[in-house]
């Protein structure tokens, strides 16, 4: 049985994700915040059955706990995974965290938050679920990340957007880091990052006046992009930052 998760299923890549995942897997897990009220419950992961396959996953991506919870409930079940893909990410909130325009904007306090969320989300997921990678002898079972092309420091030409830039360069290198040792582990996986395109979600809201209308895509536009990329992986496209329309991106 073909098993897929997904984390950050409540944006609105995430949310396309899950839609186009049930159309090619059995079961999709769809893991999300927490609602406010229940972020303490002790019970956490909450894993409701949905219909056809889908189990919604109210889960904190940055508590080892209930990642630790979900691993042990989908390796019970099902032994494997199929696909992961983390959609998870942060460029603004409603607390006043924004791109910084320039250095004097940098504050450590949003540094920490972004890294957190931008980086060290895609190592916890692997912590707990690389090892749950489905050995398929034909199709490379995948781990995909959520980057942007504004992390590869090679193609840095505009400056700015410090944080946000430093996360996804560092989430990329934990990507490359990671597919070394996932294929040791398990020669068929492929370990991947993904640059979505512009895409019109609330991320990308507050940033959209500047790009040209077809330049900027539907979530169901980029997310099918990027099913076309996934599902005609090799296991030599371990290790690579992929853009939307198949091109690679330089670390
Ligand atoms: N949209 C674009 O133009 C664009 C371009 C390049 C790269 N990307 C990348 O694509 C990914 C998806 O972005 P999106 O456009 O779908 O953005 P989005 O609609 O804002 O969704 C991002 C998701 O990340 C999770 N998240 C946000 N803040 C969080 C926090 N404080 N703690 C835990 N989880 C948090 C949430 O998922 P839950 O609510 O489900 O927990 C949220 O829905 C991100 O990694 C982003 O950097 C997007």
């Amino acid at each position: 049985m073909s098993i897929a998760i997904i984390f950050g299923a409540n944006g609105g890549i995430g949310q396309e994700f899950v839609k186009q995942a049930l159309e090619r897997h059995a079961v999709v897990y769809a893991c999300s915040r927490p609602a406010a009220d229940i972020a303490d419950d002790i019970t956490l992961p909450n894993i409701k059955p949905m219909d056809n396959g889908l189990q919604s996953v109210q889960l904190n991506v940055l508590d080892e706990e209930h990642l630790k919870q979900l691993a042990e409930h989908v390796s019970s079940q099902y032994g494997h995974v199929d696909l992961i893909v983390n959609a998870t990410g942060i460029l603004h909130d409603s607390n006043g965290l924004q791109p910084e325009k320039k250095i004097e904007d940098f504050n450590l306090e949003n540094f920490n938050k972004v890294f957190q969320i931008n980086t060290a989300s895609t190592a916890l997921i692997a912590k707990y679920f690389i090892s749950l990678l489905k050995k398929s002898e034909s199709m490379p079972s995948v781990f995909a990340s959520l980057s942007a092309r504004v992390g590869s420091i090679g193609d840095n030409h505009l400056g700015g957007w410090y944080s946000y830039r430093a996360s996804k360069a560092a989430l990329n290198q934990i990507v490359k880091t990671l597919s070394i040792e996932a294929v040791r582990r398990n020669k068929n996986t492929a370990v991947i990052a993904l640059h979505p395109g512009t895409t019109d979600t609330n991320l990308s809201k507050p940033f959209q006046q500047n790009v040209k209308p077809e330049k900027l895509f539907s979530s169901h536009y980029s997310v099918s992009k990027m099913f076309q990329i996934i599902d005609n992986l090799f296991i030599e496209d371990n290790g690579k930052f992929f853009a939307w329309d198949g091109s690679t991106i330089e670390w």
